[in-house]
């Protein structure tokens, strides 16, 4: 069956000409007829296996020869390897990819799946809902953990470090999370709550799985991995390495996936990481300050979630300029098997960090009981606060 790549093409060739031409780079063929090409390497060669020329689209099939078993760098020097750079074609974006069982079966995928994660801080019914600690940057250990302990005072289920901080000089990973784990313990002797933190290891390929382990040493319950920087083979070699729940962070991801007609989706590199082991992902928020495709984002979060083989569902996470106001917004399309956080949304709160993880709680209880927030927020003061401050609004709405 092999892999099913589905390319958004511009050429001056036609449809079926620019898939023949990106099937032959990419395995057997090259810009000329070469002496050395035995006879008997056909069934290596991919092949154009349907054209919709209305929307421009050439499904490509690359036999599972050309493949190695559990290998995503060698899967995308393929599928997403030297055809973008063809002179020949002006435009091309990878939309998708249909894995075969026996390509998609000689992965891991994730560790923990949905269930497993919200069994883990009560979330059977409902969205868990986040923060990442803000500023990004600049706070040492104790002040991240304090903060981290108020966010978790106010019920949140995820803490999370931005995508930025690894081990800097002013906030080496070894303090952190010893220092955040201690906080987060404390807030759970009084309320009874685990919240997960979810330590960026992000480094090279073993340093990072070094961090993990450190982390999973240091009694942490959840890891995180920049996925698109350090690459898929860090996120592999970490989820391999720890017992842990592994968040994903897709920073530098828009270098490719903005332009709608060249570069690649989300929905594939979705697919990618929840075959290296990735237990949450950012997919976008349908109102927030990233862009997004909501068509792109609705695939993404099924590409995680739906059955598929025998891997775990992962949780796709809505992030960036969610406020309480954005909540239902966003929740109406992703549904409560997801993660909403909010980084400014929260510690930009008038009262504080607790006050706005209780007011975007707040929001979720509105959204899950169908109240409206003009209603549930004149009972509910910190939520009204946040209403008063940034309103129902997103910095850009799609
Ligand atoms: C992210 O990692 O998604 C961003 O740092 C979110 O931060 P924000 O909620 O303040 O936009």
């Amino acid at each position: 069956m092999g892999l099913n790549c589905e390319y958004y093409v511009e050429s001056d060739m036609s449809l079926e000409k620019a898939g023949e031409t990106i099937g032959l780079e990419e395995s057997t063929g090259t810009w000329t007829e070469v002496e050395t090409k035995p006879n008997d390497i056909e069934y290596l060669t991919a092949k154009v296996s349907s054209v919709d020329e209305e929307n421009n689209l050439v499904v490509v099939e690359f036999p599972d020869e050309l493949f190695e078993e559990n290998n995503i760098p060698q899967i995308l020097s393929v599928v997403a390897g030297n055809l973008f750079g063809l002179s020949s074609l002006k435009n091309v974006r990878l939309k998708d990819i249909s894995f075969s069982e026996e390509i998609a079966k000689s992965f891991p995928g994730p560790r923990y799946g949905i269930n497993d994660i919200k069994k883990i801080v009560g979330a059977e019914n409902r969205p868990l809902f986040g923060t990442i600690i803000k500023p990004k940057v600049g706070l040492p250990p104790k002040k991240t953990a304090k903060v981290a302990y108020e966010a978790a005072m106010g019920g949140v289920d995820l803490v999370k470090d931005d995508e930025t901080l690894t081990s800097q000089e002013f906030n080496l990973i070894e303090d952190r999370i010893s220092e955040v784990m201690e906080e987060l313990d404390k807030a759970k002797e009084e309320t009874g709550h685990e919240t997960l933190y979810a330590c960026n290891v992000t480094a090279d390929n073993k340093e990072a799985v070094e961090r993990a382990k450190l982390v999973e040493e240091s009694g942490g319950n959840m890891v995180m991995v920049d996925v698109i920087t350090s690459g898929f083979s860090t996120l592999k070699a970490v989820s391999e390495a720890v017992d842990l729940p592994v968040h994903v962070h897709r920073a530098m991801h828009a270098a490719f996936t903005r332009k709608r007609k060249h570069g690649i989706s989300m929905v594939p590199v979705s697919k990618l990481v929840r075959l290296a082991g990735g237990s949450q992902l950012h997919t976008g928020s349908y109102h927030g300050k990233m862009h997004g495709e909501k068509k792109e984002i609705t695939k993404s979060k099924r590409a995680l979630r739906d059955e598929w083989f025998n891997h775990k569902p992962a949780l796709p996470v809505a992030s960036g300029g969610i406020h309480p106001g954005l909540v239902a917004k966003n929740l109406n399309y992703y549904g409560k098997n997801s993660v909403i956080q909010a980084g400014g949304g929260i510690h930009g709160h008038p009262d504080g960090t607790r006050e706005g993880a209780k007011a975007m709680k707040q929001a979720i209880i509105a959204w899950k009981e169908d109240i409206s927030l003009e209603e549930y927020s004149k009972n509910h003061r910190a939520l009204a606060k946040a209403l008063e401050r940034w309103g129902e609004r997103a910095e850009y709405d799609y």
